[in-house]
């Protein structure tokens, strides 16, 4: 037993985009400290040991490698892992449930209740067990009365610590976030738990940024929070739509807004739309909640964020049809990105795969390229293997291209040799800018028709 030589034994039960990330940068913060993660994924955990990880996150490696094998462990070995540790951190996923009540709106919560079971099987001490999932308001305590229905008299303590690390900038934000939050019981045995769990943070947070709320705040905010951010995304990208119709430019108006600083700057980029495993989850989450508290009024505003993204999504290829001549049947569209946002390998809820879906009912020839996120896209349109190409180099997949069109803002794709692009593509050639993030004017100088979001487009026609 490793026992004497740490201070304490924190666990961590899923090694995923926020398990893996959180537990490195904890270990690496707190040498004194041993940390463990556990997968039932054998394969995840071996890519975890090794130089490969299983999640590109910049930085990541690195903080990794600093504590790998010194106070970091990756392990399937999750009934040791329990056994030994006093602090368990549960970060397996909750994905909207797909069966029965609540079907494409409710949180699946079975990973987290066999977790939680398991814990109760396993354990010979007391536990601090800690929310790291997206939960529904609530869900601790209705955890809190499994775990203590054991008949050996130990007692768990469930706490909520939500993670608020966006993929692409995990690193930074984990050690220098905005604000940690700690959601407990307020009996005495509930806030020494959340001390011990503020005490692991203080080792590299400042105490004002360390907030406690009662636990059902934490849960809650952690909802709302990404409510807010997506919400601003829908809203800018309703007012795109606008821009296109009015002639005013999106970016302009981004710009205006977001210089009040009521408003803020952040979060008012236009895009094709919101992706990542959070958002639509979360809402959909919030919503379900609403409806079952018969808050309808509140369960529709929110839906709406939702539906203003599927909106978005729909538009933007039903724009590339009506400009490419109200059909794109047999010809090559090349999709710049696949990734949800730039600097990750992670697809999940892409808007790109919304595009690539209709793009390929429309019987165009669809090319894919991406620098991290090809592994993932080809699992996601697997049953569409036969439709689309794969391109790791842009310029093969715009080779004979009648468009291309920017899913995700990789900074890689402002720089490349458009000229070069262009004069491998069929005329008309096209450029939608689903990030609006190229020169366009350039771009059209260089010849193609230029279609950006929510911004008057450059045409040769
Ligand atoms: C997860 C949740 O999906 C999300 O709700 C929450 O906001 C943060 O934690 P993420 O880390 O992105 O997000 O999920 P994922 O990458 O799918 O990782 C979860 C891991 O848990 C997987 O590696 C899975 O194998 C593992 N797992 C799942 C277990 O180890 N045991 C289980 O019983 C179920
Ligand atoms: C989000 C939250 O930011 C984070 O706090 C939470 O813990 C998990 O969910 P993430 O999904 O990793 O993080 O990425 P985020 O940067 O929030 O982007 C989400 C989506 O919104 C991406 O598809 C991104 O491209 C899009 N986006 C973001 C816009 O379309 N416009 C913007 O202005 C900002």
């Amino acid at each position: 037993m490793s026992g004497a030589k740490f201070s304490k034994n924190i666990l961590c039960i899923g090694a995923g985009y926020v398990g893996g990330p959180t537990m490195a940068v904890i270990a690496a913060k707190c040498p004194q400290y041993k940390v463990t993660v556990v997968d039932i994924n054998a394969a995840r955990i071996n890519a975890w040991n090794s130089d490969n990880l299983p999640i590109y996150e910049p930085g990541l490696l690195d903080v990794v490698k600093q504590a790998r094998g010194r106070n970091l462990f990756f392990s399937t070995d999750v009934d040791s892992a329990i056994k030994e540790a006093q602090i368990i951190f549960v970060s397996v996923n909750t994905p909207t449930k797909t069966f029965g009540e609540g079907a494409g709106k409710a949180a699946d919560l079975q990973y987290w209740e066999l977790t939680a079971r398991n814990i109760v099987k396993v354990a010979s001490s007391d536990k601090i067990i800690i929310e790291k999932s997206t939960l529904p308001v609530k869900t601790a305590e209705a955890m809190g009365r499994i775990l203590n229905a054991n008949e050996k008299g130990i007692k768990f303590e469930v706490l909520s610590n939500p993670e608020f690390l966006a993929e692409g900038t995990a690193i930074e934000d984990l050690e220098r976030p905005d604000r940690v939050l700690i959601g407990s019981q307020l009996t005495p045995e509930g806030i020494k738990a959340r001390d011990e769990v503020v005490e692991i943070y203080a080792n590299w947070v400042p105490g004002e940024k360390i907030l406690t709320s009662n636990i059902w705040s934490s849960e809650l905010s952690k909802l709302v929070a990404n409510a807010f951010l997506a919400q601003r995304i829908s809203s800018i990208n309703s007012i795109s739509a606008l821009c296109e119709k009015t002639d005013a430019n999106v970016s302009e108006v981004s710009r205006a807004i977001g210089m009040d600083t009521r408003i803020g700057s952040k979060f008012l980029s236009s895009s094709v739309g919101f992706g990542g495993s959070c958002f639509q989850k979360d809402i959909l989450n919030l919503v379900y909640i609403c409806q079952s508290y018969g808050l309808t009024e509140v369960a529709d505003y929110w839906e709406r964020v939702v539906l203003m993204n599927e909106y978005q999504k729909r538009r933007f290829v039903q724009n590339m049809l009506k400009v490419m001549f109200n059909t794109v049947a047999g010809k090559r569209i090349a999709l710049f990105g696949f990734a949800f946002k730039a600097d990750t390998g992670d697809t999940r809820e892409s808007p790109a795969i919304d595009v690539a879906k209709q793009l390929i009912e429309e019987h165009a020839k669809v090319v894919i390229t991406d620098p991290q996120a090809l592994h993932n896209a080809k699992i996601d349109l697997a049953d569409y293997a036969d439709k689309i190409e794969f391109a790791a180099d842009p310029y093969e997949a715009a080779k004979g291209a009648h468009a291309i069109a920017v899913m995700t803002e990789w900074k890689e794709y402002k720089t490349l040799d458009y000229k070069r692009i262009f004069s491998s593509m069929e005329r008309p050639s096209f450029i939608f800018d689903g990030r609006n993030i190229l020169n366009h004017e350039e771009l059209f100088k260089t010849g193609f028709n230029v279609f950006p979001l929510g911004q008057p487009n450059h045409k040769h026609f």
